[in-house]
Parts: structure tokens; C-alpha cells; sequence
């Protein structure tokens, strides 16, 4: 495979043909701060957290890093005004659902986001769909996946399914960033191992 020498915040990165500009950025150890990213995952580019600016030539564009793969010339910018801005909204809008994330309240220091900008909708997910894609392209096992849609969607353990392969697994639970998984997993736990409904006694 060939090497694609790209430029990123001014350092020269030799990048396999290939690689995302994420892949090559974390190569040369610059750091882009992501939420919904896994490199044993399918790219997924869904919490557009690793925004970066791409210059070839005079052409600028705005891109997700995760998914942008490399290509001659390519010159990349990881932090900028406009950057920062962007990361900052989408944390401000991920801190509604997950205000006492520990990796949110992170990364909202880092950027200078607020956690109370906001109006509060604590669901806790922030569909980040990490749990989904592990326990679907990983385990092979589709054990919890999502329901609903917009903003009704929430995560969902298929409890019959969660009975069989979850309670030796939970490989899926580090990579949540808030606590939703965990707490989805109680609520499963709870709803399978609930008595059966008192029966009423005959008289
Ligand atoms: S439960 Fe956690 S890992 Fe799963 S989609 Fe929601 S935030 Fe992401
Ligand atoms: S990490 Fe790239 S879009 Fe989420």
C-alpha cells in the first residue's frame, strides 16, 4: 500500500493510502477529540465531534475526520476559531441529554462549552450508537440496538437476546460515553428477572 505524505496543524504525516485523516492525525500522535468513533468499527461520522479544516490547493473545506480519507496534498487543520466554535455547539447540544458525563464535562472544558446552555432533555444517550455497532459488527449479536425515532429514539436491550449473551459479556459498557447503557442494561436485567405477576387467590 502506498504512502500519502499530507500535512497536519503544519507537521508532515506520512499516512497509508487509505487511512482517514483521523487514522493519520492519531499516527503521528495530534489529537482530535471524537464521541461516536472505535477503530475496530465500521466509520460511522455520526457526532461530527472530529471536524477538521482540509486545504488542497486554494479549495478549504469543513470535513469529518473519521470518515475523510487521506490524499495528496491534503493539508490539514485540527484546531482553529471556526473549529473550536463548531465542537463547542455540539457539545452544549450533547450536554442536554448527559450533563454529568465525566467525558463530556471534559471535552466542554477543553472547548469552552456550557453545560447549562441548553433547556435539559436527560435521557442520558446521545446516540453515539457505539453500544449498537460493537454488539452488531463485533460480537455478531445484536443484542441492543435502537427504538424510535428522532427524539424519541433511545438505546434498547432485546431482553431475550440480553438473557443469553450479555451477562458474561458487557464489553459494550466502557465505551458509552454517558450512563445510559448501564442504565438501560438495569432496566433489561430488572424486566427479566421480574416474579411473574401474583396470580389472585381464589376464594
Ligand atoms: S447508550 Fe451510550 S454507547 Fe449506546 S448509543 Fe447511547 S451514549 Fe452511545
Ligand atoms: S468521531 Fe467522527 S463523527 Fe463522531
Amino acid at each position: 500500500m502506498s504512502e500519502i505524505p499530507v500535512l497536519i496543524d503544519g507537521k508532515e504525516v506520512k499516512a497509508r493510502e487509505g487511512m482517514t485523516v483521523l487514522e493519520a492525525a492519531r499516527s503521528a500522535g495530534i489529537l482530535i477529540p471524537t464521541l461516536c468513533h472505535h477503530e475496530k468499527l465500521e466509520p460511522f461520522g455520526g457526532c461530527r465531534l472530529c471536524i477538521v479544516e482540509v486545504q488542497v490547493g486554494d479549495w478549504t473545506k469543513r470535513v469529518v475526520s473519521c470518515v475523510y480519507t487521506v490524499e495528496e496534498n491534503l493539508n490539514v487543520t485540527t484546531r482553529s476559531e471556526k473549529i473550536d466554535k463548531i465542537r463547542k455547539m455540539i457539545l452544549e447540544l450533547q450536554l442536554c441529554h448527559a450533563p454529568d458525563s465525566p467525558e463530556l464535562l471534559e471535552l466542554a472544558k477543553e472547548y469552552g462549552a456550557q453545560r447549562d446552555r441548553f433547556e435539559k432533555e436527560a435521557s442520558f444517550c446521545i446516540h453515539c450508537g457505539l453500544c449498537v455497532r460493537y454488539c452488531a459488527e463485533i460480537k455478531q449479536k445484536d443484542a441492543v440496538g435502537f427504538v424510535d425515532r428522532g427524539i424519541r429514539k433511545e438505546i434498547s436491550f432485546i431482553p431475550e437476546i440480553a438473557a443469553k449473551e450479555c451477562w458474561d459479556c458487557k464489553e459494550c459498557f466502557p465505551l458509552c460515553p454517558t450512563e445510559a447503557l448501564q442504565a438501560a442494561f438495569v432496566l433489561t436485567q430488572a424486566l427479566i428477572f421480574s416474579p411473574p405477576p401474583i396470580e389472585p387467590a381464589s376464594i
